[in-house]
């Protein structure tokens, strides 16, 4: 049953990128704090969807006092409506600076808001979302720098400008054009659905293709990425031109896709601006009609035919910009998927039982596990294992046994399909995962550290405020101390981008500092593996010196490392095939397992 149910929230993981429809209103409310700004945005944008008519109105008036006999009246009325010009652009200006102003500034907390947002909600997830391939490092960084910036830019202050910019010209030119000529106001606005018909269809249709190519940039910007993340690999192998061939070959199809975009815009945009000027023939025709039967003055056609036909040009620019801001909806989509979905593992779930001390017995009993991204291998099948409260069990094997698999269930990255996984005889599961973490620690093979100081590094991984002297008593149980001593700022240094200025042992030794947290489990995963023999055993007499009544669970390929350990479980293919000391194990001679793959040559 257990098994089922959790297939089924696997199936689910992989098809909860079906986004629902993107709330506008949500958004707002995100943005709630910043209200004045908000307010203030929609009154200048009101103010400017407001000078299109006036000025149109203006013209229109402006045009038949040329037709005036009395030269005097037409010199001063020109000079009236040159200042009426003159006064509605520096207010353009003006409204324009006050619009964008608090829209951007709108835009700007709500993107920071957001990231936070997303940020927060993904390192809550469970890590096998992150082995998805919609959600590699890649993709996920080129979603949290764009989407987010996206969602406030184009979405909140630009739609809701434009909005409102085409709402309010549209009700101040319908009103004064129904006024002045009701006749010919509502022949043009019985063309302009047409219109507003031609921008609906290019947007929906944009919003189609955008997606495509959006999908189809993914894959060549998560190739981009994964390149330079991987950048000694890349230069070690000299692969660079067959990463640039693949990256040509990734990017043939969103060119394609952008070249048939452009076809389609092309051909929808053309049809609906000749359109606009059809709608021109009709109305200039029908108001000549108009004023041969004496229904209509000059200076009342110009300004109902101006107006109303400016505002519809408003509005179709409007409609021009929607592919930016069909890109956005699909933004807030992802947006508000990630923050709508819920971690299958829950860091915070407040059911768990919070405990502040544990003995530090985990076993796995009778455990089935695949990994979310290939349901289809089975890496355990009623696989069972204990390590026994403070004593130190190696786990080894061939590699892809599944011994980094064993941590990652103890550590609860992963839970099992069946079986359960428990520490001091109750499930993982029931614990407060946040709060059964802290007593478990874990040291592999290349610990990252994260742009900062060793210090700030040290003090991300332990879980309470740590003072100096803490810091100098475990730097020295792990030997570090010395060569932190030796750098040039000491604990001040900076470890650069992944801590290349760092070893690798002398990474790890910092990696050991941290567990400063003073775990009852401590998890190795072939914490020593890539170290000269001169860090290893510096660090292996680290290591002994932490693991002292620790429940510590070793996986590693060297004998000096795990020889010393209380039990040795040998694993091959999920199984566990022998278990017992070194020197019972090594009894067994040549058939045995763990004999067998010690004596083999080194590789
Ligand atoms: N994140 C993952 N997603 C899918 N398969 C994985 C993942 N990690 C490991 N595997 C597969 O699981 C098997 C066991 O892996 P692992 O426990 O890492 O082996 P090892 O014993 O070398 O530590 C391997 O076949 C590996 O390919
Ligand atoms: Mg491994």
């Amino acid at each position: 049953m257990n098994c089922l149910s959790h297939r089924a929230d696997n199936g689910t993981s992989s098809s909860d990128q079906v986004f629902s429809v993107p709330s506008f209103r949500r958004l707002l409310a995100i943005n709630f704090p910043e209200w004045r700004q908000a307010t203030a945005g929609c009154v200048s944008a009101m103010l400017f969807g407001a000078i299109q008519p006036s000025y149109a109105c203006a013209m229109g008036s402006m045009i038949s006092v040329y037709f005036l006999t009395d030269h005097k009246e037409i010199k001063q009325k020109t000079e009236v409506y040159a200042l009426c010009f003159v006064g509605l652009a520096l207010f353009s200006v003006f409204i324009n600076i006050c619009q964008h102003y608090n829209f951007a500034s709108m835009g700007e907390h709500l993107t920071n808001r957001i990231r936070e947002m997303m940020v927060a909600k993904m390192l809550s997830f469970e890590i096998g979302w992150f082995d998805q391939d919609e959600n590699t490092t890649g993709v996920v960084c080129s979603r949290l720098a764009n989407d987010t910036n996206v969602v406030s830019r184009s979405i909140a202050g630009d739609r809701m400008g434009l909005l409102i910019n085409a709402f309010s010209a549209m009700a101040i030119a319908c009103t004064l054009g129904l006024v002045i000529a009701w006749r010919l106001a509502l022949v043009i606005l019985a063309t302009q659905p047409l219109l507003i018909f031609c921008d609906y269809g290019m947007f929906a249709l944009l919003k189609i293709m955008s997606k495509k190519a959006i999908k189809a940039h993914e894959e060549s910007s998560k190739l981009a990425a994964e390149a330079v993340t991987n950048i000694r690999t890349v230069t070690a192998f000299s692969c660079q031109a067959r990463i640039l061939h693949m990256l040509e070959k990734a990017q043939e199809g969103p060119r394609q896709e952008s070249i048939r975009q452009s076809w389609f815009a092309g051909i929808v945009l053309g049809v609906s601006s000749s359109l606009l000027t059809l709608t021109w023939a009709l109305d200039s025709w029908y108001g000549g009609k108009l004023i041969a039967d004496g229904y209509l003055g000059a200076k009342a056609l110009f300004q109902t035919l101006l107006m109303l036909i400016s505002t519809g040009r408003c509005i179709a620019n409007a409609g021009t910009m929607t592919s930016d801001l069909a890109a956005g909806s699909d933004a807030v989509r992802y947006v508000f998927a990630i923050q709508d979905r819920y971690s299958q593992i829950d860091p915070e779930d407040r059911k768990g039982h919070m405990t502040e001390k544990i003995i530090g017995h985990a076993e796995l009993t009778d455990v089935d596990f695949a990994y979310p991204a290939r349901q289809d291998v089975i890496i355990f099948k009623g696989f069972s294992l204990t390590f026994e409260a403070g004593k130190s069990t190696a786990v080894v094997g061939q590699s892809g046994s599944g011994m980094s698999t064993i941590i990652s269930l103890i550590e609860r990255f992963y839970s099992p399909l069946g079986g359960t996984v428990m520490i001091d005889g109750q499930d993982i599961k029931s614990y407060h995962l946040r709060c059964s973490r802290r007593h478990i620690a874990l040291v592999s093979q290349e610990p990252p550290l994260f742009e900062g100081t060793i210090r700030q590094n040290l003090a991300y991984c332990a879980s309470e405020d740590v003072n100096e002297s803490e810091i100098i008593v475990a730097s020295k149980a792990a030997n570090a101390q010395d060569f932190v001593a030796a750098l040039q700022d000491g604990y001040d240094t900076w470890c650069g981008d992944r801590g290349l200025q760092l070893s690798g042992g002398q990474k790890q030794r910092i990696a050991i500092v941290a567990i400063l947290k003073n775990p009852a489990i401590l998890l190795l995963d072939e914490a020593t593996s890539a170290l000269d023999s001169q860090s290893e055993k510096l660090l292996q007499g680290a290591l002994e010196g932490v693991m002292v009544g620790r429940t510590s669970v070793v996986v590693a390929h060297r004998l000096s490392t795990i020889q010393c350990c209380d039990i040795i479980a040998v694993l091959d293919k999920g199984k566990v095939v022998e278990k017992g000391t070194h020197s019972s194990l090594m009894a067994k001679g040549p058939n045995g397992a763990y004999y067998s793959l010690f004596s083999q040559p080194p590789k």
